[in-house]
């Protein structure tokens, strides 16, 4: 299978490239910037792909607040490029989103508390409330309307090394500020599903064999706010921090964040045939792989 993978160097990216048989080019940001028509068109025609793997974002969430054509261009723009590509080439064009799509409360054919809450399914409908989850969803729908073969996949919570230099992520923020400070203040009114790249990539590929098409939630298995995750990080690392819960309000973050974007992977774990794995086992891996000089 040949793979033209766009993001090769973040986390998602880095973890596919180390999974992917076959032939993978994974051109790097400055060699085919997404939304690039020319770079990308070209690429397409040298390389022929089979598959095109999406895994390149603008992610700062923040900071797409006051940048959002920036945000637009590269989450919106660059998926219907690719997806014009994949159509012209008769390939298939796989593309990761987000869980921020989901910013409302709990659907209300969900009884009981956000906590009981099973995970938003892939047929709810989307309540974007920032510029990064309206310019992510626009990348689906752009997708989905103008590539015949996709497969749209939503993760949340994503963590692993990644090849970009400095580039960080909340296990390991966490880990640096409680060395440094002994103490990190979390929100803890925020409940997702932490997700290790790793396994994200494997399920990816997974899916890929099976020919499947459409929307999928795909995210390790649990639920957790994130002041909890990061007491389950130093549980683990054997760091004795101190983790204070803080309120989203008292956080105040630029963008609106959601307060429940568990994801339900009941599509994806019939299709493979098993649940995702639970997220405190796919941690424990990641703080390995960081114990034995991993990123
Ligand atoms: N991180 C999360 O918590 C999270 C949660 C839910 C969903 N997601 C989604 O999961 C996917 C993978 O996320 P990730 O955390 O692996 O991302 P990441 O580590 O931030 O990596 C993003 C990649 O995109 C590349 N990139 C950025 N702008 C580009 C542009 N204009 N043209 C070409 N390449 C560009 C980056 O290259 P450079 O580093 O060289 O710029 C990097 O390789 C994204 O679609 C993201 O929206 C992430």
């Amino acid at each position: 299978m040949k793979v033209l993978l766009l993001g090769g160097t973040g986390q998602l990216g880095t973890a596919l490239q180390s999974l992917l048989r076959g032939e993978c080019l994974a051109p790097s940001h400055a060699d085919c910037p997404l939304a690039d028509p020319d770079a990308l068109r070209r690429l397409c025609d040298q390389f022929g792909p089979e598959v095109i793997l999406n895994a390149a974002a603008y992610n700062r969430v923040d900071l797409a607040e006051s940048e959002p054509d920036a945000a637009w261009r590269v989450n919106a723009l660059g998926p219907r490029l690719l997806a014009t590509e994949a159509d012209r080439l008769g390939a298939t064009l796989v593309h990761i989103s987000t869980d921020h799509v989901f910013a409302g409360p709990p659907g209300p054919s969900v009884p009981g508390s956000s906590l009981a809450h099973p995970g938003w399914r892939e047929s709810d409908p989307p309540s974007p409330a920032s510029v990064y989850a309206v310019t992510k969803l626009a990348g689906e729908h752009f997708v989905r309307a103008a590539s015949p073969r996709h497969l749209v996949v939503r993760t949340c919570g994503l963590y692993g090394p990644a090849r970009s230099p400095g580039k960080g992520n909340f296990v390991t923020t966490m880990l640096r500020l409680g060395r440094e400070r002994g103490e990190v203040r979390v929100v803890d009114d925020q409940v997702c599903t932490p997700t290790s790249a790793a396994d994200l990539a494997a399920s990816l590929v997974a899916l890929l064999h099976h020919s499947q098409g459409g929307l999928f939630h795909m995210t390790n298995s649990g639920q957790t706010s994130w002041c909890e995750f990061a007491r389950e990080i130093f549980r683990q690392s054997g760091d004795a921090v101190r983790v204070v819960p803080i309120s989203t309000a008292q956080f105040a973050a630029p963008a609106r964040r959601p307060a429940h974007s568990v994801l339900a992977c009941d599509r994806l774990t019939a299709v493979l045939g098993q649940p995702p794995r639970d997220w405190r086992i796919a941690l424990g891996d990641y703080l390995s792989t960081l114990r034995t000089g991993g990123s």
